[in-house]
């Protein structure tokens, strides 16, 4: 071997590469924080990912605790395995992230961060036969992170498979529960836990070690289950929160500082991000996980105690363009429906022909509209629409008093008012745009049909609120078409 190889297999150079690896993915982290900075925030990260990936491969043989660990790759017929799982990986990855629609990118997620879980199990089982073949179990400062990444990785795999199967709608998306499923779940949490204390404590098994794997399977699987598809988004940021952890407990097992470094910064990032979303939609993580909400139940209008015999307002295309285009400042409300129908660039074309008749309008976009985080933020952006147009929720709801008319289109949930005043409801303590302080409401929808959280929505019945029934990509085409004869 070179002088030159060698030190570029030696652990200094490859440390310092994951230092440059370190630092751009906190930049891209940060370049998240905005959907301007968003895109080039992913590139820069996926920078520092590929320059992680390459100084890992580079890694010789190195002394770790007195022991003498291996090169990575240490022979042709490992560069060859490397070349088809990246060949593989690629000719899977490339395509599905290209063809998937933005509706469907929370399964996606699921599925990606399931395979991530799924790696570092089937790592923590090969560390550990390999410990058993060299000699026995590997020192307790290795072993333990090593039992916990296999079972935080089993149960993140088998919860994210589940969790992709009902968005994906193989599975159901109402909870399925079993007779006891709390007892069962418990005894399966003691099997595994207790499998890796018996390791822990000296043991020196093979079977021991798959019982654990299986018996964390059973249990990610039991676990989403009974959790309805309302909450499936949460779970699967939790799940990608425990993957993040699984995989920085496999880096502290294989002395690899950038699988610690990366899973801290998956596993901080996913806790904080289902808890913004379980506080935005008013749950706690621990019901969330006792499952049993957002079964998917579609309710009609008219359909419950409140709205009994109520009848609600359909307009016309041609009267909510006279009511917008003489209306000085408009709100426009999106919500899941303006995903579904792809309608954002309408939207941003009925916005510029507004403004051209001299009325200011704003988008009021709550925290948890659509089905993932930033779902509403990403679409108008895709569609240019100006950021500083775009208030959160705590900024908007201060300006509904003085908006002449809230154009809500597809949203439902987030405007609720039974959040705020139905003790009874079970979307009670949400915070929701409070679009019905406006001097009036326009929504665009197809049907009564409910949102996710499968209520009646007493909005639609107030005497402000008027209803445009029809695809919202088409509604808001014919109403900026009446706008622009007005
Ligand atoms: P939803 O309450 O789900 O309502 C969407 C509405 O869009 C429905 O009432 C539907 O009525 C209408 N719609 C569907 N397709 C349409 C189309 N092509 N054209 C026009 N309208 C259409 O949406 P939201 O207000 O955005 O609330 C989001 C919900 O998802 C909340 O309950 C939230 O808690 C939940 N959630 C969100 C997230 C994140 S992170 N965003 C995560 C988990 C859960 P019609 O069928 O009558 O058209």
């Amino acid at each position: 071997m070179t002088l030159a190889t060698v030190w570029f297999r030696s652990p200094d150079f490859v440390n310092a590469l994951y230092i440059v690896a370190f630092t751009l993915f906190i930049i891209g982290l940060r370049g998240l924080t905005g959907p301007n900075t968003a895109v080039r925030g992913n590139k820069i990260a996926a920078v520092g990912m590929v320059i992680a990936v390459v100084a890992t491969l580079l890694l010789g043989e190195r002394q770790v605790h007195g022991e003498t660990l291996p090169a990575i790759i240490s022979g042709w017929s490992d560069v060859w395995l490397i070349v088809l799982g990246l060949v593989i990986g690629t000719a899977i990855g490339i395509p599905s992230a290209i063809k998937v629609k933005m509706t469907a990118v929370p399964q996606m997620v699921a599925l990606f961060n399931g395979v991530g879980g799924g790696a570092v199990a089937l790592i923590s089982w090969s560390e550990y036969r390999h410990a058993l073949e060299s000699g026995g179990n590997p020192e307790l400062q290795i072993l333990i992170p090593t039992l916990f990444a296999a079972i935080i990785g089993s149960v993140s795999f088998w919860g994210s498979n589940i969790a992709f199967g009902k968005l994906q709608e193989i599975l159901p998306g109402r909870p399925i529960q079993l007779p006891g499923q709390q007892f069962i779940n418990l005894a399966l949490l003691i099997i595994s836990v207790g499998c890796a204390v018996l390791i822990a404590t000296g043991r020196e098994s093979e079977g021991l070690f798959i019982g654990i794997l299986v018996s964390a399977a059973l249990l990610g699987n039991l676990v989403v289950l009974p959790i309805g598809g309302a909450d499936m988004p949460v779970v699967i940021s939790l799940l990608n929160a425990f993957t993040g952890l699984s995989a920085a407990a496999a880096g502290i097992a294989l002395q690899n500082t950038v699988l610690i470094v990366a899973g801290m910064i998956v596993g901080a990032s996913g806790t904080i991000l289902t808890n913004l979303m379980a506080v935005a939609m008013n749950r706690s993580v621990p019901s969330i996980i006792a499952g049993g909400f957002g079964g998917g139940t579609i309710a009609t209008g008219g359909g419950d105690d409140d709205t009994e015999g109520k009848s609600v307002r359909s307009t016309s295309a041609q009267d909510v363009a006279i009511q917008l285009a003489f209306a000085r400042l408009v709100v426009i409300v999106p919500g899941y429906g303006m995903a579904v129908a792809q309608a954002q660039h309408a939207v941003k074309e009925l916005t510029r022909v507004l403004e051209g008749k001299g009325v200011e309008v704003r988008f009021g976009i709550h925290p948890v509209a659509g089905r993932m985080p930033g779902h509403m933020n990403v679409l108008l952006a895709e569609a240019d629409v100006p950021y500083d147009q775009l208030k959160e929720m705590d900024d908007i709801n201060p300006e509904f008093p003085r908006t002449d008319v809230v154009l809500v289109i597809g949203a439902n949930d987030v405007t609720n008012p039974a959040a705020k005043d139905s003790p009874e409801s079970p979307i009670y303590g949400m915070p929701i745009l409070e679009v019905s302080n406006a001097g009036a409401v326009v929504v665009l929808k197809r049907s009564m049909g409910a949102g996710f959280a499968g209520i009646d929505n007493p909005l639609f019945y107030d005497e402000k609120t008027s209803l445009l029934f029809g695809d919202a990509k088409e509604s808001v085409g014919e109403i900026t078409a009446e706008v622009q004869s007005l």
